[in-house]
């Protein structure tokens, strides 16, 4: 738990996200009764439980995930279950590779506030979270990434109204080795738009500051 939060800490600073995981109001027990307190009380989570995480479960929500509007109801979003620790450690390991060396390309890039955690051996870019879920599909599928946002969307509130947490982890979805992919089940076409990570949460954070709303015209 020391090395996940501060290499969450780490992970905060370098995004300039918010000052973090202060007082933490919000427990497991937290109601989802109504919808509004389900959208206020969904937090990406990045300390879970060491307790595996049913199949059935993961599946009902995939299926809710699949309730989400899409482009002409394509339907394009193809779900990847990863529900094995090692396997998610090799993932995070060739991502971190491949945006390392993306970085080495290129300096300037925005990876760069990443970079220590990345070259940190003991980050796990998924947290050692117990499954990890891709959302993607074929990238010849223009309106993809919008549709696999919103499944990715309702699949967190999904997972939140059970009670499971879960976290959209973008530095997770730079896979590149072939075998990886292939092992997967990825076609050549296939895009990673959304890897989310699922399990019971141990802490539940704060909610990170939301700025109000910037409405730039009311015209009436
Ligand atoms: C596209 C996208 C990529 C993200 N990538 C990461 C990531 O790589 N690692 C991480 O810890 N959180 C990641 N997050 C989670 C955000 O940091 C988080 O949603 C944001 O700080 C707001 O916190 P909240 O989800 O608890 O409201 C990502 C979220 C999105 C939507």
């Amino acid at each position: 738990m020391a090395v996940t939060g501060d290499l969450f800490t780490e992970y905060c600073q370098c995004a300039n996200i918010w000052s973090l995981n202060q007082a933490k109001n919000l427990t497991k027990e937290t109601s989802m009764a109504n919808f509004s307190d389900l959208l206020k009380n969904r937090r990406s989570i990045r300390d879970y439980e060491d307790k595996p995480i049913g199949m059935e479960l993961v599946k009902e929500i995939i299926t809710e995930s699949c309730l989400a509007p899409n482009s002409s109801n394509g339907q394009p979003w193809r779900f990847i279950i990863v529900n094995n620790k090692p396997m998610m450690a090799t993932l995070s390991g060739d991502s971190k590779n491949n945006l390392l060396s993306d970085l080495e390309k290129n300096p300037d890039s925005p990876i760069k506030n990443y970079e220590g955690a990345l070259r940190d051996p003991g980050f796990n870019v998924f947290y050692n979270a117990p499954c990890l879920v891709f959302i993607g599909g074929s990238k010849k599928i223009r309106s993809l990434s919008v549709d696999c946002a919103l499944a990715a969307a309702y699949f967190m509130l999904s997972a939140a109204e059970k009670g499971l947490g879960t976290c959209w982890v973008g530095l997770g979805s730079n896979i590149r080795d072939p075998q990886l992919i292939a092992s997967l089940g990825m076609t050549e076409d296939y895009q990673i738009v959304a890897p989310i990570i699922i399990g019971y949460p141990k802490n539940i954070p704060e909610i990170p500051e939301r700025a109000a709303p910037q409405v730039l015209e009311v015209i009436s």
